[in-house]
């Protein structure tokens, strides 16, 4: 420990530098990274983590000339710690930003706190439509389930899919996704049957609720599950026949992410999906970023929650340079009609809603070079938040 005289004297020659030569005097800026490390959803947490790392290593670790701290906290997916952590953040580091947000109760937990503390929060991963509108204080740059969801809905009944069933991970994002779906669907004259099935977030056995497709038949089964669940339900799907049995199977492309793509193996092949991002995107953007983040995680290819951590961290490096290092409330405002060229596509976040509008690929499970990936068929552009708008 320093004693007073030491603690004094340095303090004197900070101070003494610093009236010296004010410019050598760089700022730091402090991003509090708040994400599931640990737990069910730990592959969130990793593909953002590495992204977000990436984004700062080739911006030499600093934003507009302010040297930048990125503190990476685990959440383990749980909303009470997800609420302690940005409360810490804010009050002890005095963080910039709170970032990250990698499930929906987990960015419904800390908006209040981002709106009392006037922070601006960068929702990275968390897509249930209503997340922006929990405080004025967030900015999205991942996606929304019904923006997704609508174009699946429309291909499927464009494409003699007449009959489609919904299944769906039980909480905020799965409920979007089904009501997106079942209300898109029948519009574009599919016809929807059987029962709305819902599986719990926790331990999800999807066997029971297959069955029960098994017997309804459908055309087409339409599905949500968060990131990395989707393995488990493709196996069990495969496992009850559905494919052989001649059910198609469609959804947003949560079910079928780069991250365990491979994983799930030949039972992937031909599903198709709408989503904001694939891997296989083939504009040089995408490349540069694929092939940068695996020079730097060379066992990982990058998911959709890594491009949602990429261009966070390139809202906040726009915004802090924008507004010199304002405060919560100038940096949020710089947020507002921003767009740049994503390794997903053009982006832009809406000054109203503060939500991101993004192109929509549809997509087809297929194999390139001996490995699985989404590769992309058609576009849909600069598709906004359907129940906000613009
Ligand atoms: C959410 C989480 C996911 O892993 C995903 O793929 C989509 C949405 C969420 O909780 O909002």
């Amino acid at each position: 420990m320093l004693n007073r005289r030491q603690t004094l004297a340095g303090l004197g020659a900070a101070t003494m530098t610093g009236l010296a030569s004010p410019a050598l005097a760089q700022s730091v800026s402090k991003i509090g990274l708040i994400l599931p490390m640990t737990g069910p959803f730990a592959s969130t947490g990793r593909q953002i983590e590495a992204a977000a790392k990436l984004y700062l290593a080739q911006n030499s670790g600093s934003f507009g000339g302010r040297r930048i701290e990125l503190i990476v906290r685990d959440d383990t997916g749980t909303a009470d710690v997800t609420r302690r952590i940005a409360q810490e953040l804010i009050v002890n580091e005095k963080v910039a930003f709170i970032s990250g947000f990698g499930l929906t109760p987990l960015a419904f937990a800390a908006a209040p706190l981002a709106t009392q503390s006037k922070t601006p929060m960068v929702v990275m991963a968390a897509a249930t439509s209503a997340v922006t509108e929990q405080s004025p204080y967030i900015a999205r740059t991942s996606f929304t389930l019904p923006q997704a969801t609508i174009i699946i809905a429309d291909w499927a009944a464009q494409n003699g899919l007449k009959k489609a069933m919904t299944i769906v991970t039980d909480y905020a994002p799965g409920l979007d996704a089904e009501r997106a779906f079942r209300q898109r669907f029948p519009e574009k004259g599919g016809e929807l049957v059987g029962d709305a099935l819902r599986v719990p977030i926790r331990n999800p056995d999807f066997a029971p609720f297959l069955q029960r497709v098994a017997d309804t038949k459908p055309d087409a089964l339409f599905v949500f599950v968060p990131s990395g669940v989707g393995a488990q339900f493709m196996k069990q799907f495969v496992e009850r026949g559905l494919d052989k049995a001649g059910i198609r199977l469609i959804g947003t492309g949560d079910v079928t992410d780069d991250d365990i793509l491979n994983e799930i193996g030949d039972a992937a092949l031909g599903v198709v999906t709408s989503f904001h991002y694939s891997a296989a995107h083939p504009s040089p953007e995408n490349q540069a970023f694929v092939r940068a983040f695996r020079a730097a995680n060379p066992s990982m290819r990058p998911n959709f929650m890594a491009v949602g951590g990429y261009d966070g961290m390139h809202l906040t490096a726009e915004t802090l340079k924008k507004t010199n290092g304002g405060d919560g409330t100038q940096l949020i405002e710089a947020a507002k009609g921003m767009s740049w060229v994503s390794p997903r596509g053009p982006v832009t976040i809406e000054a109203k809603t503060r939500d991101i509008t993004q192109n929509i690929y549809v997509r087809r499970v297929e194999r390139v070079d001996g490995q699985l990936y989404n590769v992309e068929f058609a576009t849909f552009e600069a598709v906004p938040d359907p129940v906000k708008g613009r």
